[in-house]
């Protein structure tokens, strides 16, 4: 299923479509829509009026009224001075996921200006575009299909009379298109989502776009001396890869993204509790970030030069898995003893950081689900950020305040470092519970030599089990709008 969106410069009344979504803040009825509620016979005055509709963020309100739209769906968007490309998005979204679920096939919006704060057109379009796809998408490959299917959220329009719109709604179809990539590949199930599969999305993605991909296989890892990744994957049958790809759009030291690619976490012989087990299936959202992000950068084709990392593997309990008390040697040649397999992103993430260093980085941004600690220091919101540069951080918090997938910092204090020290090796993998985050960052750190680095610890974002206006339960493709708009603000 794909998503085809479109600009218009068209107004409402004059529109014919299946829906008519309109967003628009708390307060009267936006002047710029009456003639549009003449069109409808006043229906449009009559729901925000009688206040019936008061323009709550998420609230909707749905009317059949004579006309040239079927149906239209009020949006609210909360306080006016809460207007922004952040309610457009959510606007955008919350639209498309009920065209989706009411199976109008089209949609079309439009945005009040008081919905918009002071938004440029091109932002307005960017962000409708994210909404789009985000809210429309859904996930039903697996299931046998149904014998009155409604039809698929196909075409979403924006009725916005501003050309200079069209480079934001191109900018957020690329950039929607990538995070439905990356949640194509979240969602699939450990059996099927394997290393070996993550190499093959990658080299398919290299072939469509035409950037170079290289997937080392298990000889090619230990010829590369990657132990730590071996060690997690010597417990699964699924072989492990590390997957390499390259976007050159300009000759200029590249940002490298890493993405961890742990396609199932049992926990290995440090084994999970059995209670939402079946969430580790999520463990590779780092990766399917990276993917994402790449999907987007063969669509965009910035003036950048970007490198994305993915070290791939499966950690399993049984007769070959590695074990606690078990010491390790990195790509960096610094030793690990392993006091806890369930710590394995960790592992495979060092050994990717390690290699890194050849590209004599711009800087080594790394996404990855590391740690249940960050779902308690920040819930579902937010994601962690660490790293060695103060401006890189600061960077990263400001392309996700924009994009809507917010980050905060954790402090790196120096006493967290100790947590890890081992006594018989040159770090531990685990610092035990508590700052489980920051022990986690720190480790990472250990391989994180000689460019600038942050780490992005995406475990309380990257899928959701609570559905909302906005999106269902499951991946989130979080980590990709957060890349995006970094990568695209860079590129000027
Ligand atoms: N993949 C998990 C982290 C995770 C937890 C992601 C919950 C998403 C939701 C990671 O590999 C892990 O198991 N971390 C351990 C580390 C501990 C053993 C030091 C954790 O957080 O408990
Ligand atoms: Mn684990
Ligand atoms: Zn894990």
């Amino acid at each position: 299923m794909s998503l085809e969106l479109a600009l218009l410069a068209v107004s409402p009344e004059q529109h014919a479509t299946p829906l008519l979504a309109l967003a628009m803040p708390r307060g009267p009825m936006p002047p710029e829509w009456t003639a549009l509620d003449q069109a409808t016979g006043g229906a449009l005055g009559r729901l925000i009026g009688s206040g019936d509709f008061n323009g709550k963020r998420d609230q909707t309100a749905l009317a059949y009224p004579d006309g040239h739209a079927t149906r239209v769906l009020l949006v609210g968007t909360g306080k006016p001075d809460e207007g922004g490309v952040a309610a457009v998005r959510r606007a955008a979204a919350v639209a498309a996921k009920r065209a989706r679920i009411m199976g109008t096939g089209t949609l079309s919006l439009a945005v009040a200006p008081g919905a918009a704060g002071g938004a440029s057109p091109a932002d307005i379009a960017r962000a409708a575009a994210e909404g789009f796809h985000f809210g429309g998408w859904h996930y039903a490959a697996l299931r046998k299909p149904p014998e009155d299917p409604k039809p698929d959220l196909t075409r979403a329009e924006l009725l916005l009379a501003d050309q200079a719109a069209q480079h934001g709604l191109t900018l957020g179809d690329a950039i929607g298109a990538g995070q439905t990539f990356a949640r194509e590949v979240q969602v699939l199930p450990g059996s099927q989502c394997t290393p070996t599969y993550l190499g093959n999305v990658a080299g398919e993605l290299g072939r469509r776009h035409g950037f170079g991909v290289t997937v080392l296989d298990r000889a090619a890892i230990e010829k590369e001396g990657m132990g730590a990744l071996l060690a997690v994957a010597q417990g699964s049958v699924q072989e492990p890869r590390f997957i390499v790809l390259e976007y050159k759009g300009a000759d200029a030291a590249p940002v490298v993204l890493v993405g961890k690619g742990v396609t199932f976490d049992t926990g290995g012989i440090s084994i999970k509790p059995a209670e939402k087990m079946e969430d580790m299936k999520y463990d590779m959202s780092g990766a399917a970030a990276v993917l994402g992000t790449f999907e987007m950068l063969g669509r965009v084709k910035p003036k950048l030069h970007v490198i994305g990392l993915i070290p791939s593997a499966e950690n399993m309990p049984s007769g070959t898995a590695y074990r606690p008390g078990d010491v390790v040697k990195s790509h960096l040649g610094k030793t690990i003893e392993v006091v806890n397999t369930d710590a394995e992103g960790r592992l495979i993430l060092a050994d990717a950081l390690s290699w890194a260093r050849r590209y004599q980085p711009a800087c080594v941004v790394d996404a990855a689900t590391l740690t249940g600690a960050v779902v308690i220091a920040l819930g579902h919101t937010a994601a962690a950020v660490m790293g060695t540069d103060e401006p890189l951080i600061a960077e990263l918090r400001a392309a996700g305040d924009r994009a809507g997938e917010l980050v905060w910092p954790l402090p790196m204090f120096e006493e967290y470092h100790d947590l890890i020290k081992s006594d018989i090796a040159d770090m531990k993998n685990s610092g035990g519970r508590p700052g489980g985050s920051i022990t986690a960052g720190w480790f990472l750190r250990e391989f994180a030599e000689e460019y600038p680095w942050a780490h992005v610890d995406i475990a309380g974002t990257a899928y959701t089990d609570r559905e909302d206006a906005t999106r269902v339960r499951g991946p989130t493709g979080m980590g990709v709008r957060l890349f995006g708009d970094f990568l695209l603000a860079r590129a000027g």
